[in-house]
């Protein structure tokens, strides 16, 4: 944390402001300067956030001294740990995904009320290359950082796929009530043999149960298996969109079709949801450890009086509500301003600024047609 802190969060810190708010005040080659400053300071925060958060679920480099305390032995287990990459690629691509979602619904949106709309029109094109290109990557990437925790953390998976008893040539269970309980998935509908299949590339494939661990070893099985559902269902919804503005943009109608940016509108807040329904499933899924297979999640309490936690937690509540809602707010407000030429470029380039600008006089100059 104190490296991200010190390579990435100044970074971003410094250059937040000049993005948001100076695009009229500073030139555009700083301006974009600073918004690259913003992405690349995004990105080593991940990797190092991302780090500290894959030691916890896949442990190395470490040794226990007699105190009980860990020791750092090697530097690079430590940092790439087994499960760094894949988490790394998976979230980043996740990031990108939301960000396109978000920014073709805001395009949709506007195209909606004014197709010839050129800002609008480069918005949604961006985003739905994002998202026919993207999508495909990060289901590639979502495999194989499942075969990835099938080695380290069985016990996840057997949750996430909502199996109890080993079995070979195992369905895969599309919908169904994982019940704890009694160890049964109820009312479940599966697809025979797929669940092998997909996890070990052989149909007939063992893979392990939730019994094959203790009760007080093992995840609770309802959250990572609904949340890890609504994930891939949200990416192959993701993928659909993507593939159908594809579709549209070959014929030439990716501005045309109110239904594509209707859909696109819908899916908005997709990315989001589809983040959080992952992070449910892979720290749900870690449980009942905090480090995984070492300390559990009841042994990691701080020695804190139940007040003390409190105060801290209100205090959190409302700075974040406070500051979370005021860039919320900030940026509902960018979103619904109808993008268009910004003053200081009409005044630079008054004639290229009027060709680009909606308005009736000038929607003859945009093709209605062109898909590029
Ligand atoms: C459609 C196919 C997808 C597959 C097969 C897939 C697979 C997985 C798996 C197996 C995990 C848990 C890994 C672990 O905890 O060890 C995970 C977590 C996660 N997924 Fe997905 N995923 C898919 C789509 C998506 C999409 C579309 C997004 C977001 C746009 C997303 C975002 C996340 C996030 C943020 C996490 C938590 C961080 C992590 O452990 O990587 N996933 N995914």
């Amino acid at each position: 944390m104190g490296y991200e802190v010190l390579t990435a969060f100044f970074l971003e810190a410094g250059f937040l402001g000049i993005m948001l708010f100076g695009r009229k005040r500073v030139g555009d080659k700083l301006h974009f300067f600073a918004t690259l400053m913003v992405a690349l300071g995004t990105l080593v925060s991940a990797t190092w956030i991302i780090s500290a958060n894959s030691w916890m679920q896949t442990p190395a480099g470490y040794s226990i001294a007699e105190n009980g305390q860990y020791v750092p032995e090697d530097w690079w287990a430590i940092i790439f740990n087994p499960s760094f990459p894949y988490r790394l690629v998976h979230t980043v691509l996740a990031a990108f995904l939301t960000t396109a979602f978000a920014v073709g619904a805001v395009g949709a949106n506007h195209l909606l009320a004014d197709r010839t709309n050129r800002q609008a029109r480069i918005m949604f094109s961006m985003a739905m290359w994002m998202a026919a290109l993207v999508t495909p990557l990060q289901i590639v990437a979502g495999d194989a950082h499942g075969l990835n925790t099938l080695e380290h953390q069985p016990a996840k998976i057997a949750a996430m796929e909502g199996h109890y008893e080993t079995q070979k040539g195992a369905p895969l269970i599309l919908f169904g009530i994982p019940n704890d309980q009694t160890d049964t998935t109820d009312y479940a509908i599966e697809i025979p043999k797929l669940g092998s299949l997909i996890l070990t590339h052989d149909p007939d494939g063992e893979i392990k149960g939730l019994k094959e661990w203790a009760k007080e070893d093992r995840p609770p099985a309802l959250i990572p298996f609904i949340t890890f559902r609504v994930m891939v269902g949200l990416g192959f919804l993701m993928l659909g969109l993507g593939l159908w503005s594809l579709w549209l943009r070959w014929r030439g109608r990716l501005y045309d079709n109110v239904w594509l940016h209707r859909a696109a509108i819908l899916m908005g807040p997709s990315g989001f949801v589809a983040v959080l329904a992952g992070w449910y499933t892979t720290e749900v899924g870690r449980q009942p450890y905090t480090i995984y297979g070492l300390l559990r999640t009841s042994d990691s309490l701080s020695n804190v009086d139940a007040p003390a936690v409190g105060a801290s937690l209100i205090a959190f509540i409302i700075v974040y509500f406070v500051v979370f809602g005021a860039g919320v707010f900030y940026l509902l407000r960018l979103m619904r301003r109808t993008p268009q030429t910004d003053d200081h470029e009409l005044e630079k380039a008054p004639n290229r600024a009027a060709g680009i600008t909606p308005g009736p006089a000038q929607s003859s100059k945009v093709e209605p047609n062109n898909g590029h």
